[in-house]
């Protein structure tokens, strides 16, 4: 069977064990190019392992990973393979991991610089235009201590983009943010899923991937249990284990 190449990630059984614990069970995952996938499902279900297996930060034990329809052979991957691959997915954390000792302007152009090899003059340029889009443009000489918790997940998703990824993780990007900051980061992902960036986005918050998302993966056990539209898998949920996952929520 071959792949499809407008689908710009594809897994299938991929599989993967920290010792005797079982984390990715046979995942088999699809999206296509513009689409937003959100992942849902309880703590400890592998969801971000397995957003970290997309970029290989982590490697599966086992199963096939295709690029646009090409096999990504992690096997056997030479360093400059593995980064040229990263570089295809900006990842963006719950808790940012900014660089603590250089300022906003620098942790954007960073990368672009040292990785892709950009001049910094032309990186920096762009830093500022990211900024602007983030709404961050005033905070370029400030150090990451200096910014709110929406302000640094900001330069997070400015930094990411710097990279000029094909795909966005996000890893629960709002999780550790105050209620008032969240609206604002869920609108900037709103506008980048608008303008066509394919996302997938691990969330605890099933509004937003309700409003976000083309399709909600619902894991548990290390594995996509059910999936589907939003409607679908929020209103009409097949599994026990989702009925029970979504009631969790409403009390
Ligand atoms: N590097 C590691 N070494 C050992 N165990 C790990 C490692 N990373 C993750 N795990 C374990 O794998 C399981 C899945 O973890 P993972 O972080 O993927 O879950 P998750 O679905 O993202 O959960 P949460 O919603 O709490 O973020 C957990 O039991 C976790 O303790
Ligand atoms: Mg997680």
């Amino acid at each position: 069977m071959t792949a499809n190449p407008l689908v710009e990630i594809e897994t299938r059984d991929l599989r993967k064990s920290f010792g005797e614990l079982t984390v990715l069970d046979g995942v088999d995952f699809k999206v296509r190019r513009h689409q937003v996938h959100a992942l849902i499902g309880p703590s400890g279900s592998g969801k971000s392992t397995f957003l970290r297996c997309l970029n290989l930060l982590e490697y599966p034990d086992a199963g096939e990973i295709f690029w646009k329809g090409e096999p990504v052979r992690y096997r056997t991957m030479r360093p400059s393979e593995l980064s040229r691959h990263r570089t295809k997915m900006g990842m963006v954390f719950q808790h940012f991991h900014l660089f603590p000792h250089r300022n906003v302007l620098d942790n954007v152009v960073e990368g672009p610089v040292q990785v892709l090899g950009t001049p910094t003059r032309k990186a920096r340029e762009q830093g500022m235009a990211l900024l602007r889009q983030v709404g961050l443009e005033d905070k370029a000489k400030a150090w990451p201590a200096q910014l709110s918790g929406g302000q640094k997940q900001r330069v997070a998703i400015a930094r990411a983009l710097a990279m000029n990824p094909e795909v966005l993780l996000l890893d629960e990007v709002t999780s550790a943010l105050d209620v008032e900051m969240i609206s604002g980061i869920n609108e900037l992902l709103t506008g980048l899923a608008e303008g066509g960036m394919t996302m997938v986005v691990v969330t605890h918050d099933l509004a937003f991937a309700r409003q976000v998302a083309d399709c909600i993966c619902f894991f548990d056990h290390g594995r996509i249990v059910e999936s589907g539209t939003p409607e679908r898998v929020l209103e009409q949920p097949d599994s026990t284990r989702l009925r029970e996952f979504l009631s969790s929520f409403r009390t």
